[in-house]
């Protein structure tokens, strides 16, 4: 017997669930990708992505996914052999950094843990040490997708300023922007780059990137640069350079619709319902957790992301979890990944998401948690549902 038909539920940290009218906004014949319209699509999504980023830089599409967008963001700024140090806060700055090293730069991982955050004073103590600042670029994620780790990018940015040191700094939002605050220009960051995949709603398929003065004058003497990343191709006035090449018409679409979404809900509002539904998922956590099987990844509950909450399990199969979820209830959790396969599934909390989204994910948890006899406390989506009631407000 299942309890599963009609829409099954997209719980996984990317691709998210996308919006009726983003689909719908994507149903439409393709433009002229020389007209006056295509000229003004283009136009207004950078000029709000630089918005989204907090930037008075310029920002880029790149029809890539987030890996491309970590080589845009690599070829631009560096030079073979070039020093890049690697802030470590679980899996995915460490993929930015292999991706660094493949192209030809030298990697250093600042070791980290995969069970929390990055420690700005230890980045401090690093950058000091490199007194002949052979350090190029300082990789970090605001997020880590995998770890389920949030990384305080405003206090990095401090302490990279603190010791001095002219590293770029980059950062990866691929798991944050429109989820969470961003502020590019006032933590002073350097690069950042994202996807449309996961807080924007939109197919994956597109890599944005936003790049400063700094940036831009490092990138003058890069010569990693090739002819698709390169922000000289895609700064100048003809529009189809913009894409190094035929624009993806659809997904801008998407991706226009996607940002109007946010704009109308307000960017603080967006942020507000994350931080509300995500501690909604941590109060169902946390009571879980009393039966001593589940239990945070993230040790310190202030370095818990608002976007993902990776959920460890102790001695039971979090496959035989997920499995539950979606073949008797149609809910799809994330699994586990990297030094977590096997001991952790990921809830997450991201994007489209509202209430009875979360609410229902928590209860189909609880409900493979009692149909698979795994010891917890009781009562976490109840304690999920008072959550909501206190802090939501009647007004
Ligand atoms: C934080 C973060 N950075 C980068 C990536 C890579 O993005 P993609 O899978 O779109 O290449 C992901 C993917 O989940 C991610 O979560």
């Amino acid at each position: 017997m299942t309890v599963r038909a009609g829409r099954e539920f997209l719980a996984i940290p990317g691709p998210t669930t996308m919006p009726d009218e983003v689909l719908q906004a994507m149903h439409r014949p393709a433009l002229d990708i020389y007209s006056a319209e295509m000229v003004e699509l283009t136009e207004s999504l950078l000029r709000d992505l630089s918005k989204l980023f907090s930037t008075k830089g310029n920002s880029y599409i790149y029809i890539a996914n987030g890996h491309g967008a970590w080589e845009a963001t690599l070829s631009n700024v560096l030079s073979r052999g070039d020093k890049v140090l690697v802030l470590e806060s679980g899996r995915f700055a460490i993929g930015w950094g292999l991706a660094a090293s493949a192209m030809g730069a030298e990697v250093e991982v600042l070791k980290g843990d995969w069970r929390r955050a990055i420690r700005p004073a230890e980045v401090e103590e690093r950058l000091r040490r490199d007194k002949e600042h052979a350090i190029k670029a300082i990789l970090a994620v605001q997020v880590d997708t995998a770890s389920g780790a949030y990384n305080d990018i405003e206090a990095i940015g401090k302490a990279i300023k603190a010791s001095g040191h002219p590293a770029l700094f980059m950062v990866d939002t691929v798991a944050s922007l429109g989820c969470m605050p961003f502020e590019m220009d006032a933590w002073g960051i350097d690069v950042a780059m994202s996807g449309s995949q996961k807080g924007l709603m939109t197919p994956p398929g597109l890599g944005f990137v936003a790049a400063n003065a700094r940036a831009q004058e490092v990138h003058k003497c890069a010569n990693l640069r090739t002819p698709y990343w390169d922000w000289t191709e895609r700064g100048g006035t003809e529009h189809y350079r913009k894409y190094a090449g035929t624009a993806p018409v659809h997904l801008l679409f998407a991706l226009r619709k996607a940002i109007d979404m946010l704009t109308a809900e307000g960017l603080e509002n967006a942020h507000l319902r994350h931080r509300l539904l995500a501690e909604a998922v941590r109060r169902a956590v946390a009571v879980w957790a009393e039966g001593q099987v589940l239990g945070f990844n993230i040790t310190e509950p202030s370095e818990r992301s608002n976007t993902v909450t990776t959920v460890t399990m102790n001695g039971h199969d979090p496959a035989a979890l997920q499995r539950y979820c979606k073949e008797k209830c149609g809910v799809v959790l994330g699994t586990g990944i990297g030094d977590l396969q096997g001991q952790a599934f990921r809830i997450a909390h991201m994007g489209h998401v509202n209430a009875p989204m979360i609410l229902g994910t928590l209860g189909v948890v609880e409900v493979a948690l009692n149909a698979l006899g795994i010891p917890h406390g009781k009562g976490g989506t109840e304690a999920a549902i008072e959550w909501l009631g206190e802090s939501v407000g009647a007004d």
